[in-house]
């Protein structure tokens, strides 16, 4: 079966925001204790943090992290987390049912950003609490000195502002399971007047507005229309999540996923645009996907998990065991943001270690790649640079999320600076392999330097502690220059990634 790509070197979408490759640590199971902050574990640095979990986290070249949630953050007092370890206070996280002993806060976070080689992207708690608490964190984590709230961090042995210049305004507080649920006026209000005080201190932050939860909340585009309406002006970008799940186990459907993921994006930008217009505004808001993943697989866990009346401390919750077909899921995922890398400025997969992560840890044991580890590391390395604006055809198919998904999904990057063109290509048909017919134009004496492969005859295969390479990319394939075309064999259910030095 033949699928035909142009790639032409003026036709751009947009320079990536390095953003898009960002992530997610939420107060969590065992995100933060037992994922990263483990005193005791072999490889535990002098603060605790585990420096095998780094070792992998500076792998994938994160550029922000946001943190501390979620759910989490909207009943959170962020001054439990600072001062002396032994007088913090433990306290009940109603999101997770669980016992939070508050040993990290944000300064140990920001600390561990640094040997993660990662920034702070920060939430503010807009459920339980509001505007006043916002602004005297963010004065307690960027004032230099001479203020209250700035001498407190630096008597808590933090001399220096951690200029954190990315912030959140609440979480997904459309959800009514969200502490402090509002309704979009409420909150459009809310998150406008926070957004004035914040500035107030600093003009230069960005900030974040909370949009829908998915895209099948009740009150989705409104919401977003909402809330924009009254923090346009005072807003940069707005925040969308979105979790996908083959609970069917239907691989086609599943696939076709990323297909009401750019709809949702792209209805997004419509309703911004809409606001924009309505507003006489010159500034676009951008999208901020700062929740994105899989996550099904540890749903029936963790409703056993959060049924037993328990407080439990850094208990197994939302740790899905991905497989082979999640690969083909979040290469998807990805090229979706590529392409539409114009609206999406800043994306971050939720989550980074444990909890629906890439990254897997046994406590005291080992740390290991989970399969989806790699589309992610393959992205953040090699989709930096101009998103191409891609011609495609060749087959479809017909699935209960859309007609006529191409089985081809496709996207291409042009680093201009390091002269290479990287494809990244899932091939979703079930069975047959796609002929890869690429025309390039305006890339004369293009080279094929490197090829990544992945492909398994088990979609189930995970990476586990005991096999954590089970499922793991190869150097393999056959992709050739031929008369100025590009052509490869893109096998059955697999993910490409094919370098081109240009
Ligand atoms: O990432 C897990 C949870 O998913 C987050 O806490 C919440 O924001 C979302 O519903």
């Amino acid at each position: 079966m033949k699928a035909y790509v142009i790639v032409h070197r003026d036709f751009r979408i947009a320079d990536i925001d390095d953003r898009l490759y960002s992530s997610f640590l939420e107060h969590l199971g065992r995100a933060i204790y037992g994922g990263i902050y483990e005193p005791g574990h072999p490889t535990a640095d002098e603060n605790g943090f585990r420096k095998d979990v780094i070792e992998l986290v500076r792998e994938l070249n994160s550029p922000y992290c946001r943190y501390p949630g979620g759910n989490f953050v909207s009943a959170y007092n962020w001054e439990d987390g600072v001062g002396p370890r032994s007088e913090r206070p433990v306290r009940l996280d109603l999101a997770w049912r669980t016992r939070e002993s508050n040993q990290i806060g944000v300064n140990e976070f920001v600390d561990w950003c640094k040997k993660a080689n990662t920034k702070p992207m920060l939430a503010v708690n807009l459920g339980s609490r509001g505007l006043d608490a916002a602004r005297n964190f963010l004065e307690y984590c960027n004032h230099p000195s001479g203020t209250y709230w700035s001498d407190l961090r630096r008597k808590h042995g933090w001399a220096d502002p951690h200029g954190v210049k990315l912030w959140c305004l609440g979480n997904e507080m459309d959800g009514p399971w969200q502490v402090g649920h509002k309704s979009a006026y409420e909150y459009g209000r809310l998150a406008d007047e926070t957004a004035k005080a914040m500035r107030g201190f600093d003009k230069s932050l960005e900030l974040v507005v909370c949009g829908s939860s998915n895209s099948d909340m009740k009150t989705y585009p409104d919401w977003e229309a909402q809330v924009l309406e009254q923090c346009y002006d005072s807003a940069d970008h707005i925040s969308l999540h979105m979790y996908f799940a083959n609970r069917e186990k239907n691989t086609l459907n599943y696939l076709a996923k990323a297909e009401k993921l750019d709809r949702y994006i792209v209805t997004i930008g419509g309703v911004i645009d809409y606001i924009k217009a309505k507003k006489r505004s010159k500034k676009t808001i951008g999208i901020s996907f700062d929740e994105w993943n899989v996550w099904y697989h540890s749903n029936q866990q963790d409703k056993e998990i959060l049924a037993r009346d328990e407080w439990p401390d850094a208990p197994h919750l939302l740790e899905d065991v991905y497989n082979f077909e999640d690969v083909l899921q979040v290469g998807g995922i990805l090229n979706t943001f590529i392409r539409r890398s114009d609206r999406v400025r800043i994306a971050c997969i939720a989550q980074l270690v444990n909890v629906i992560a890439p990254i897997m840890t046994e406590d005291g044991g080992p740390a290991w790649r989970q399969t989806i580890y790699y589309p992610l590391y393959f992205a953040s390395k090699y989709g930096r640079g101009y998103a191409l604006r891609l011609v495609t055809d060749g087959p479809t198919y017909d699935s209960d999320e859309a007609d006529d998904v191409p089985y081809l999904d496709v996207s291409a990057v042009h680093d201009e600076i390091g002269k290479m063109v990287t494809l990244f290509a899932v091939n979703r048909h079930p069975d047959i392999a796609l002929d890869l017919d690429t025309r390039l134009e305006g890339f004369a004496g293009a080279r094929v330097v490197e090829q990544h492969e992945m492909v398994h005859s088990d979609l189930q295969a995970t990476n586990t502690a005991a096999h954590p390479n089970a499922v793991v990319p190869t150097n393999t394939g056959d992709a050739k220059i031929e008369d100025g075309r590009l052509r490869a064999t893109l096998k059955p259910l697999s993910y490409t990634v094919i370098r081109l030095a240009v």
